[in-house]
Formats: structure tokens, C-alpha cells, sequence
């Protein structure tokens, strides 16, 4: 469960990436989240000779709204697909790119025929080329780019006016990848009747499947039009049977969702510019070959340095070359959250975050709640009174997003805990005493500070 030896290259600019791919050929993978790749190289299903990082590249962080839709840069995050600690890494484009049949934005993409904007370094000069959605799924996790081929963005162009949309999919766990899903939209004329209709689908095929609903608004058929049209294969997760009828199903919601805000018709949104600004990463137009790098990282308030190979899991630095061991280790593929720390304030995943990619980065861990005197903080205080603690297994991971969601939302709602911890698993008791103790935190945190002899 531990990646295979790289090299590690941090480019600055998109020309200086572009040389790179070209310069390396097929032994080079780009990540950018590392939210996919990771769990690959983890499982040792990938095993590149050379990773580029395309976070530290200047001016691919941008989102542009304008007329036409929606431009997102290569390293812009995905904002509302899967948990929130995958979101906080995971991009828009490495979504695309990594072209999971499960995964929501490909399907998003091929619903609206937008594009991606690759660029390759050809004959001593950069070359563009814009790969419409139709022409860039291949198969499961395939697409028709070459490796030495940057995403540098993304366009989603804009929804027609009267035009609703709706996305449906369901998942066993919050924030899963869904059994079958479908992104679609619905076109009313000016008395709401609709007159045009076209959905995608998800987990139903190895690529998106774009269906026209059009023929069957008006008649109420959509269920069995997008029965006849899909064929899904079954798994160990949902037979072919059950996809197909519950990807029918959502259509029919989805439809209806799609009409009511189709009537909503709001204005369109005023062009404009959005910079995501990604924390800087040190050394932007550096790269580094060879084995071992001194990575320096303020963790808990204290500067810690430590050498590291590249292919050193940011959770494996913290437990083995700084000693801080409360940082849990499960799966190694991102899957149960015992390994959430504090990055840049924001909770993400350890074991799919490298050591060389948050070199300078500031980091808490679960060490790092306590005051100097080792006196518990009040999430801590509230895990311990409610019984939130159980076997302490799964426990930093739910101190820190507890410690997240509270610093965002000091009052939340049960949704919103539920919403925040769906993404960590508890394997020995549950997850009972663990909202409970999220809830006593907001009390304690809503308390005076100096009002101590309430608290426990
Ligand atoms: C527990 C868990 C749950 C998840 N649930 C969901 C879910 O419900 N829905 C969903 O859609 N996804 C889900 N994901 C997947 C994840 O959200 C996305 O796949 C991820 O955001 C991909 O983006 P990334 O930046 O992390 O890509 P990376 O992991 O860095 O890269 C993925 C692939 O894309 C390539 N790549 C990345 N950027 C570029 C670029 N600019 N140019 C060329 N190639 C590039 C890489 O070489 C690699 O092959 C989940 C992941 C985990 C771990
Ligand atoms: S060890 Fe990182 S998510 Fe399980
Ligand atoms: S408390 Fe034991 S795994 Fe959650």
C-alpha cells in the first residue's frame, strides 16, 4: 500500500510543464489533487517513472465566468462532487481527465458538449487543440489525449435561456460514488411546456451516455425511453437490472426538478473572474530529481523539516519522520478518513497528499488541538464527555473535520454534520456518539471562555 519510487518535477509555468511531458514521454503522469492517481499508485496499479506537479504553475487557478459558460483552470478544485476533504484537492480537470465512468463532471461535460484546452510541446513551440467531450471519453479511466498532452482548462458552456437543470444519483454513503446518476436539462417554451430535453449518465457505461429525452417530454415516456436506451452491466453493487430502472427513475425526477427551474429563469450571471488562489507552493518554477528532499512544514505552530523520498505519503512523514503518530493510518486509498490532518486550515487526506507537494505548507494534527499544557480543546473536551471516543481508531480524523466544520459553521445543522463526517468511516462502534459529541463542541465553543466550571 505504499506508492512506487518517482521522480518528482514541480513546473512554474505551463510551457516549462509542457517540455517536461514532452521531454519524458510515457513515463510521465501530471497530478494536480492527487485524489485519483494517488489511490493508484497506492494500490500499485500505476506506476509512472515520473510525476509533474501542475499545482505550483502560474495562472491555471482561475475560474472565468462569461457569456459563453464557464472556464475553470487545470488546477481549480471540483467544489461539489464526492466528500469534502476529496474536494479540498481533487480539480475539475483531473476529474475529466481521469474519466472515471462513476465520476459526475465527465458526465457534466458531455451533457453540455463542453471541451478541455490541451496544450503539447510540438516542433519546438506550444501547441493548443480543444477536445470536445464527444471526441475525449475512450473506455473506463481512458481518454483520447496523448501523455504529453497539459489540460490547461475546462469550458462548460451555458445553460439556453428557460432552461432548467437537475442533477439525481444515489450512493450508500454520503458523498459516495453513485450507483447510477444522471446530470440533465429541460427547455420550456414560454407557457412551460417542454420542448426540448437531453440527459447523461453516470455508472450506467464505461463513458458518459448522452441521451435525447425530446421525443418523450410530452407524452410522459421518459421512463421507458431511457429504460430502452441504457445498458448497464451489474457489479457487486447493483445488478445491470436495478441500475437500469433506477437510472430511469431519477430521470423522471429529474425532469420534474429540471421544468420547475427551467420557470425560474434567473438572470444570467454577470461575467467575471474568480482566482482560486491555491496556498503558494515554494520553489513554483523548481523541479527536483533524485531521491531524497528536505521538506520543511509548519506543523502545530512549529517549523519541522524532514528528507524524504518523493514518493513519501504525506501521513507516513508526519507518523515516521516527525514522530507524530496520532495521525491514523487505514485503507491508504482515501476511503476512511483516519488520516485527515489540517492542511493550509483546510481537512485533507494524508495518505494521498505526497510530503514533496506541501513543502512549506502549514499542517495540524490532532496533537496540535491541545492547549500548550497539554489541556484537551473543547472538540476534544466534548469527544470525551459524550463518549465520541469508542476504540480511538477513527478518532483524529473526526476531531480535525469536527475542529473544520465548527471554524465554519459555529452553530451547524444536523445535514451539515452529517454532510461534514459523512466522509470518514467508524469501524468498531458509530457514528451516534460522535454527532453527539459535535454537537456538545458547538455548546462548549458558544461558551464564554472563561465560564470554565461549565465545562467538563
Ligand atoms: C474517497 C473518494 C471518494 C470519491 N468520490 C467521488 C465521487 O463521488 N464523484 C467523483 O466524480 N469523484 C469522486 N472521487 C474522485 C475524485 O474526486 C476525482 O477523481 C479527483 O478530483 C480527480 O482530480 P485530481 O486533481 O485529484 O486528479 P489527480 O488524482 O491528480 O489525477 C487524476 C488523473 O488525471 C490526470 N490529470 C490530472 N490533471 C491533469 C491535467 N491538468 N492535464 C492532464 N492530465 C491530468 C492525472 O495524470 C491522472 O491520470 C472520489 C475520490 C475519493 C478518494
Ligand atoms: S488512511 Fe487515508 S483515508 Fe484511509
Ligand atoms: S471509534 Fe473505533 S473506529 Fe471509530
Amino acid at each position: 500500500m505504499k506508492p512506487p519510487p518517482f521522480t518528482y518535477h514541480r513546473p512554474g509555468t505551463v510551457e516549462e510543464a509542457a517540455r517536461l511531458l514532452a521531454d519524458l514521454g510515457d513515463g510521465a503522469k501530471v497530478i494536480a489533487g492527487g485524489q485519483s492517481l494517488v489511490p493508484l499508485l497506492n494500490f500499485r496499479l500505476a506506476s509512472p517513472e515520473h510525476l509533474v506537479d501542475v499545482n505550483a504553475v502560474a495562472g491555471l487557478d482561475e475560474l472565468a465566468i462569461g457569456d459563453g459558460g464557464v472556464e475553470v483552470g487545470a488546477t481549480v478544485r471540483t467544489g461539489w462532487i464526492a466528500h469534502g476533504v476529496i474536494r479540498n484537492r481533487g480539480t475539475v480537470c483531473g476529474s475529466l481527465t481521469h474519466a472515471d465512468p462513476a465520476a459526475e463532471l465527465p458526465a457534466v461535460l458531455a451533457l453540455l458538449d463542453g471541451s478541455v484546452e490541451a496544450v503539447a510541446w510540438r516542433g519546438g513551440a506550444l501547441a493548443r487543440r480543444s477536445v470536445g467531450a464527444a471526441d475525449l471519453f475512450d473506455g473506463p479511466l481512458m481518454t483520447t489525449l496523448d501523455p504529453d498532452e497539459l489540460v490547461v482548462a475546462a469550458t462548460f458552456p451555458a445553460l439556453a435561456p428557460g432552461t432548467g437543470w437537475a442533477v439525481e444519483e444515489l450512493a450508500r454513503r454520503q458523498g459516495d460514488y453513485a450507483l447510477a446518476g444522471v446530470v440533465l436539462t429541460v427547455s420550456v417554451d414560454d407557457d412551460g411546456a417542454p420542448i426540448a430535453g437531453r440527459a447523461a449518465y453516470l455508472s450506467c457505461a464505461p463513458t458518459p451516455v448522452v441521451v435525447d429525452l425530446t421525443p418523450a417530454l410530452a407524452d410522459g415516456a421518459v421512463y421507458d425511453l431511457v429504460a430502452a436506451a441504457l445498458d448497464p452491466t451489474g457489479d457487486i453493487h447493483a445488478s445491470a437490472e436495478y441500475r437500469r430502472h433506477l437510472a430511469a427513475t431519477l430521470t423522471v425526477r429529474g425532469v420534474a426538478r429540471a421544468r420547475e427551474r427551467a420557470h425560474l429563469r434567473p438572470a444570467a450571471p454577470s461575467p467575471r473572474q474568480i482566482a482560486f488562489e491555491n496556498p503558494p507552493m515554494a520553489g513554483g518554477s523548481t523541479q527536483f530529481h533524485g531521491d531524497e528532499h528536505e521538506v520543511v512544514v509548519t506543523v502545530n505552530g512549529v517549523v519541522r523539516s524532514a528528507q524524504v523520498p518523493a514518493r513519501r505519503l504525506l501521513s507516513d512523514m508526519l507518523r515516521h519522520d516527525l514522530r507524530l503518530t496520532g495521525t491514523h493510518v487505514g485503507c491508504e486509498h482515501g476511503v476512511c478518513g483516519a488520516c485527515t490532518v489540517l492542511l493550509d486550515g483546510e481537512p485533507v487526506r494524508s495518505c494521498l497528499t505526497f510530503s514533496v507537494m506541501v513543502d512549506d505548507a502549514r499542517i495540524t494534527t490532532v496533537e496540535g488541538l491541545a492547549g500548550p499544557g497539554g489541556e484537551l480543546d473543547p472538540v476534544q473536551r466534548a469527544f470525551r464527555e459524550c463518549h465520541g471516543l469508542q476504540c480511538g481508531f477513527c478518532t483524529p480524523g473526526f476531531l480535525l473535520l469536527a475542529t473544520d466544520l465548527l471554524a465554519r459553521q459555529p452553530d451547524p445543522s444536523d445535514d451539515e454534520i452529517a454532510e461534514a463526517l459523512g466522509g470518514n468511516l467508524c469501524r468498531c462502534t458509530g457514528y451516534v456518539n460522535i454527532v453527539r459529541s459535535v454537537r456538545r463542541a458547538a455548546e462548549l465553543l458558544a461558551q464564554p471562555a472563561d465560564d470554565e466550571e461549565a465545562r467538563p
